[in-house]
């Protein structure tokens, strides 16, 4: 893998966002050792390639994780990545589109003790955290959270001069819906589902494992 950082592309089979993957595994898995319970379920949203899935996956072989996606032509990618490392812990790939209800699991058949997402509010409008804490709702075990990993802005502000130039970067693409979220934005999408903003954690690299729970 290459260490200098290709062109920020974010369809999920590129070289840009497998670099990104790389470079955040091993800081969110340190996080998620101290988060997901020692047995249960867990989801993925907009899982992409597979990465994070597969690279956690061992470290957690009590728990049975669920990868997802809305683009259906990742799932290759997801299930290839799982039977070369013999991941016997993860579901096959459904789909899920943050945007359609009607995709979502249903309760009475999928329930979870953690879902988690990782970099999709850069490409993706804030509205989405809307649908992430509806299905949160919906399929949470009591005392389930939801974990959001990304770089964000805090109270209208950069955190930093490199989230800031990061924005920017993307921006320039001239796509609506792409940009840095506002983490209050995030929150208050959230509220009304009963999802509250409980902490976020300081990853490297400016970002933030951000930590929604069921009230
Ligand atoms: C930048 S990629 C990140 C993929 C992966 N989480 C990672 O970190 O390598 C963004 C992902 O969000 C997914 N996505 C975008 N909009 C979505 C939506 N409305 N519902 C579900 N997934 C969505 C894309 O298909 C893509 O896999």
């Amino acid at each position: 893998m290459t260490e200098t950082r290709p062109n920020i592309d974010p369809h999920p089979l590129s070289l840009y966002v497998a670099w990104a993957g790389n470079r955040n595994k091993d800081p969110i898995l340190a996080a998620f050792k101290t988060l997901f319970p020692a047995s249960g379920d867990v989801l993925e949203l907009a899982t992409g390639a597979g990465l994070h899935i597969n690279y956690f996956a061992p470290n957690f072989p009590n728990i049975k994780f669920q990868p997802s996606d809305y683009d259906v032509t990742v799932f290759d990618s997801i299930k290839a990545k799982r039977d070369a490392v013999g991941n016997k812990n993860i579901a096959d790939p459904i789909r899920i589109d943050l945007t359609d209800p009607t995709t979502f699991p249903d309760p009475a058949t999928h329930r979870y003790d953690a879902i988690f997402v990782i970099n999709i509010f850069q490409v993706a409008p804030v509205a989405i955290a809307a649908g992430i804490a509806q299905l949160g709702a919906s399929v949470l075990k009591d005392g389930g959270f939801i974990a959001i990993y990304g770089p964000f802005k805090v109270d209208g502000s950069y955190t930093t001069p490199s989230n800031e130039a990061f924005d920017k970067e993307i921006l320039a693409a001239g796509v609506t819906e792409w940009g840095l979220k506002d983490v209050r934005d995030l929150e208050a999408a959230a509220a009304p589902f009963g999802l509250k903003f409980a902490r976020k954690l300081d990853l490297p690299a400016n970002n933030f494992i951000l930590i929604f729970e069921k009230a």
